[in-house]
């Protein structure tokens, strides 16, 4: 592909033509195309839990089940492996965190969603970038190898989530080097990555496109941030001022905040005027598919959002409709910050699992998905797992090739029956005495799956 791109285009054509039929693009722009609709899902995340809480993994399934119910397409599964990662070579990855991340991989597998995994927040910077640098390709070398086996047009692979304080030839020589690395193990997967400076239309601008012809690169806005992250603690004093009206409106614009007055935050809220406003959000994304048709290359808007505690709903169904319109338009796929936290599509907190009623059905709506109700809510089944009877008196019986560990969830997510079928093709399992709707979770060789399942 890109001796090609040197060898001029009527060569080029020349080529193609005695190649005989070619795709018109190329897998990595079939692959952004079929991203569609996505929603970023924070819970590998967090780290600054110390680690995220793997223990909540077992109810994750029941709820992309609802995400796929909903509409959305694909998950992005931002994950820290770097607090997994051993510090010494060869930067041994702790099999727990593998242990979920497979679970998410062969759960989002049997419900027809694509999957970016995305390593999430290195510590690659300037000042410590010769020491990190081999272990962030260790990672990234461990994820390639882990899933070089999963369809390379469901999977795809995000190499780091939005660098900072890090130059342009820095992040080339990181890319150069984690491309190579992961290529051995993984030839034909989608890699993902944008530019610097948390991975901005600026930054993506500054990406040169030809170190790999299989990339779909990572565009996130967040502009205009004191809008977006209006309250954010870890944006501060840029987002100190809350209660900022989207579009921009002098009559409801509040006074800035007194811990903003005198520092740069100053400067984003005298811009507020011209850039809360929809052409300028829109011309984030213009500007990015300027840049993606000059090189002939996707982008994908991997992370755009509003944090939801200060800023009025209207405001952020305006924005997001804004950004999903131009994204559309543009033919760009894209995924929302986020599923179930601050910047999250319900009103309640992070509860496993979410409460439908709870779920933003005007912000959902400007996504372009569907709330889906309990009553409607189907969730997949594995091909070959049959649950009997439903509803129970409580024994339910399952069949399937390779019945594997299993669970059971009340409707507020607490596990209230585990048990390990060691491969049987028949399994019993005993069902609470309580009457009432329960989630059963059962991994088998066709993968893990969750069903609705009701005791009498
Ligand atoms: C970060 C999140 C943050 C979000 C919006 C993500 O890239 O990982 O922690 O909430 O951006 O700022």
């Amino acid at each position: 592909m890109i001796p090609m791109l040197r060898l001029g285009p009527l060569v080029a054509l020349l080529i193609g033509l005695l190649a005989g039929p070619t795709s018109a693009q190329s897998p990595a722009q079939d692959r952004a195309d079929a991203l569609g609709i996505g929603i970023n899902v924070s819970w590998l995340e967090q780290y600054w839990l110390g680690t995220p809480d793997l223990s909540t993994a077992p109810l994750w399934a029941a709820e992309f089940a609802r995400i796929a119910e909903f509409g959305f397409q694909h998950v992005r599964l931002p994950i820290v492996f770097d607090v997994y990662a051993d510090t010494e070579p060869p930067y041994t990855i702790d099999p727990a965190i593998w242990a979920v991340v497979d679970d998410v991989v062969a759960t989002t597998r049997d419900l027809g969603l694509m999957l970016v995994l995305d390593n999430h927040h290195g510590r690659l910077e300037d000042t410590n970038f010769e020491e990190e640098l081999p272990r962030h390709v260790a990672i990234l070398a461990q994820l390639a190898e882990r899933y070089a086996d999963t369809d390379p047009d469901r999977v795809l692979l995000e190499l780091y989530n939005e660098p900072h304080d890090l130059s342009n030839e820095r992040w080339h020589t990181f890319l150069r080097a984690a491309i190579d690395t992961m290529r051995q193990a993984a030839p034909t997967h989608t890699l993902v990555y944008g530019g610097i400076n948390y991975n901005g239309v600026e930054g993506l601008e500054l990406l040169d496109p030809t170190l790999d012809d299989n990339v779909v690169y990572a565009l996130h806005i967040y502009d205009p941030l004191i809008f977006t992250h209006q309250g954010a603690g870890w944006v501060q004093p840029e987002a100190a001022t809350t209660g900022i009206p989207f579009p921009y409106d002098a009559a409801t614009m509040p006074p800035l905040a007194a811990e903003a007055v005198g520092t740069d935050a100053e400067f984003l809220y005298a811009a507020y005027p011209e850039q809360g406003t929809p052409a300028y959000v829109r011309g984030r994304v213009e500007r990015a598919v300027a840049w993606a048709q000059t090189h002939a290359v996707p982008v994908w808007l991997g992370e755009f959002g509003t944090l939801k505690f200060f800023a009025d709903n209207e405001s952020r169904v305006i924005y997001t409709q804004t950004l999903v319109d131009a994204a559309r338009d543009t033919g760009m796929s894209y995924a929302y910050w986020e599923w179930n936290e601050g910047f999250g599509v319900f009103d309640g907190p992070p509860t496993l699992p979410m409460n439908v009623d709870d779920a933003n059905e005007r912000l959902l709506s400007a996504l372009g998905v569907t709330v889906v109700s309990e009553e409607g809510a189907t969730p997949p089944v594995a091909a070959g797992l049959q649950v009997y009877p439903n509803p129970s008196a409580g024994r339910l019986v399952l069949e399937g090739e390779r019945l594997e560990r299993g669970g059971v969830f009340d409707v507020l997510g607490r596990q209230v029956a585990t048990f390990n079928a060691r491969g049987a093709a028949r399994f019993e399992v005993t069902l609470p005495s309580t009457p009432g709707v329960y989630v059963l979770r059962v991994a088998t060789a066709d993968g893990t799956t969750t069903q609705r399942v009701v005791r009498q």
